[in-house]
């Protein structure tokens, strides 16, 4: 294989594994509602910890549908002949779904820490914040994998250096072309 197929096979294998933080991401807003995370208290500065944007059920809900498509990502990568691109978490589902479990609840954790930090700037729930909103998701999803499984971690996303830097660069793209999108269905009340 010539290093540009390689290069091709490492991106799309990149967008494969790291569909599951992605899915959780805006998974969230059609199962978010109910009780906030924050139970609606505010801190010293009068803004809310969190705001009314992050809750429970979208915590959990998001998280848990995240580790569902993964596994059904994992279900699919094992019955398909062995190639580089769409690959398994791993062979054992149970450390498949552990891995997948810490991108989610990585992913979910860092959208409320992101919340935590727009709010103590003043910035109001659905505010934009340029680099939080898109990578912050991202980024801890990561921290989670690494801290968890820092083997796999560093195999699939550290040691080729593509997967990092494509990613990084491609994810607020398509954060925005994302929220464009649910904004237009209605589903967004601002598209970004
Ligand atoms: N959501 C939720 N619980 C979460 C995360 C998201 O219920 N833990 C839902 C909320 O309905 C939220 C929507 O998903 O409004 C979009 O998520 P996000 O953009 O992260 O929240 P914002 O409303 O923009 O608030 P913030 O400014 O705090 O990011
Ligand atoms: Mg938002």
């Amino acid at each position: 294989m010539d290093s540009r197929a390689m290069v091709l096979d490492l991106i799309v294998r990149t967008f494969w594994l790291m569909l599951p933080p992605y899915a959780v991401n805006s998974a969230a807003v059609f199962v978010g509602g109910g009780l906030p995370m924050d139970f609606g208290k505010r801190c010293k500065d009068g803004e809310r910890i969190l705001g009314e944007g992050k809750t429970w059920r979208g915590f959990f809900g998001g998280a848990s549908i995240g580790i569902i498509i993964g596994l059904i990502q994992n279900y699919i990568a094992l019955s398909l002949p062995e190639n580089g691109y769409i690959t398994p978490f791993s062979g054992d589902y149970l450390y498949a779904g552990y891995v997948i479990a810490l991108l989610c609840f990585g992913a979910m954790t860092g959208d409320a820490i992101g919340s935590y930090i727009k709010r103590r700037r003043g910035i109001p729930r659905g505010g934009k914040a340029p680099l939080l909103d898109p990578l912050g998701f991202l980024f801890s999803a990561w921290v989670f994998a690494g801290a968890g499984a820092p083997l796999w971690f560093y195999n699939y996303m550290v040691k080729d250096i593509i997967p990092i830097v494509i990613m990084v660069i491609f994810t607020p793209l398509i954060h925005r072309g994302a929220n464009i999108l649910g904004y237009k269905m209605g589903k967004k009340k601002v598209p970004w």
